[in-house]
């Protein structure tokens, strides 16, 4: 009787939690990845739409500098896509897959919902 009960709360847990997540709309699970892709938020170096930030300025040698990570709001799919999956100087490597790619993609580009596959 008891193992029956333990089975069937965590049953119930496990059903509870499924639903949680099937709450979640596509685009709140994108703006949520945005904001934390196991590792540090995008939203932190690029701003919260990918407008691009400054960062910090510093001077080195006597010279002006920036850390100002760009815009990552007008690239195109392609282009967006062999960035991520390709080195830059002065971003974490996310190693994220096709869909997550995408999902940040339509993030940053609401209206592109249609055409990115
Ligand atoms: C620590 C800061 C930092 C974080 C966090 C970060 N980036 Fe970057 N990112 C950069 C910098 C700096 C560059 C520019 C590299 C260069 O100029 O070579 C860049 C470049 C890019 C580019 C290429 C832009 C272009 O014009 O080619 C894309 C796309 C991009 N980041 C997307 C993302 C996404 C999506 C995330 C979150 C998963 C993210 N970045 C997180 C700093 C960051």
């Amino acid at each position: 009787m008891r193992v029956i009960s333990v089975f069937t709360l965590l049953f119930i847990t496990l059903s509870a939690f499924g639903e949680e997540v099937s709450f979640i709309t596509e685009s709140e699970y994108a703006s949520q990845l945005y904001h934390s892709p196991r590792g540090i938020g995008c939203n932190k170096c690029h701003g919260e739409k990918g407008e691009g930030k400054l960062i910090a300025s510093y001077k080195e040698k006597g010279e002006k500098k920036e850390f100002r990570p760009p815009a990552i709001n007008s690239l195109d799919y392609t282009a967006f896509q062999e960035a991520m999956r390709g080195r830059q100087k002065g971003m974490p490597r996310y190693y994220l897959t096709q869909e997550e790619i995408k999902a940040l993609y339509i993030y940053l580009h609401p209206e592109a919902l249609e055409d990115v596959d």
